[in-house]
């Protein structure tokens, strides 16, 4: 087995990367989070072996519950200063404001927090962004959630006049299919309320700092 520690080595890495704007360069590792976790010392799948599988396990558990929602949080942030294609704020201050709406009504962190990201994928994968959010939150949220976030797409489409050339009845009003769903509401409702009335500078302003403890808890499973 070739899994050794390399202290000297993730503590150079480690200062290395804390300066902004210095490139990797070949031959550096990434720093390990934390100093006395191990490396597996090889570079090609392949060649793993149970004992290095079984050391990424026992690093991996932690490194999640870290990492998934200071990484969630920093890909919502890294479209925060982009230009918008025409609407009046952009796509990640329409997701905050969706959230501080959600919060201002007094909405549990679940559903803020859902609101906060439903829409994290719109830029990237903007056909499917509904299920990349759902598929996101789905270990952590309820299903009533997971149901609004897939199906959110579907239901905005009653407010989208003369939209494009979908004129079609079935096409602007195809939620009627779940009319009787019991979630029907909420995704409704969230649409409403929360969703196409948050493009509006005017309501611009609240800090996501104020959501950052709310995807902590709800990425651990402590919300409130
Ligand atoms: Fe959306
Ligand atoms: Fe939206």
């Amino acid at each position: 087995m070739h899994v050794t520690m390399k202290p000297l080595h993730t503590e150079k890495i480690g200062i290395m990367n804390n300066k902004k704007n210095q490139v990797r360069k070949a031959g550096d590792w990434s720093p390990l989070l934390k100093s006395d976790w191990k490396y597996v010392e090889k570079f090609n799948l392949d060649e793993f072996r149970e004992p290095d599988w079984a050391l990424l396990n026992s690093q991996r558990a932690e490194y999640l519950a870290e990492q998934i929602p200071e990484q969630v949080l920093a890909l919502l942030k890294a479209s925060k200063d982009v230009p918008s294609f025409g609407y009046a704020i952009n796509n990640y201050e329409h997701c905050v404001q969706t959230a501080a709406l959600l919060h201002q009504d007094n909405h549990d962190e679940e559903a803020i927090v859902t609101g906060l990201l439903h829409d994290v994928g719109f830029v990237v994968c903007p056909e499917n962004h509904g299920r990349f959010a759902a598929d996101l939150l789905r270990p952590y949220i309820s299903e009533k959630n997971v149901w609004m976030l897939e199906h959110h797409e579907i239901f905005q489409r009653i407010h989208l006049h003369e939209f494009s050339n979908k004129s079609d009845p079935n096409w602007i009003n195809e939620r009627d299919r779940w009319r009787d769903h019991p979630f029907f509401e909420w995704t409704a409702d969230f649409i409403e309320k929360y969703d196409i009335v948050a493009v509006n500078p005017n309501l611009a302003g609240t800090p996501i700092e104020i959501f950052e403890p709310m995807v902590q808890r709800v990425f651990s499973g402590t919300s409130k």
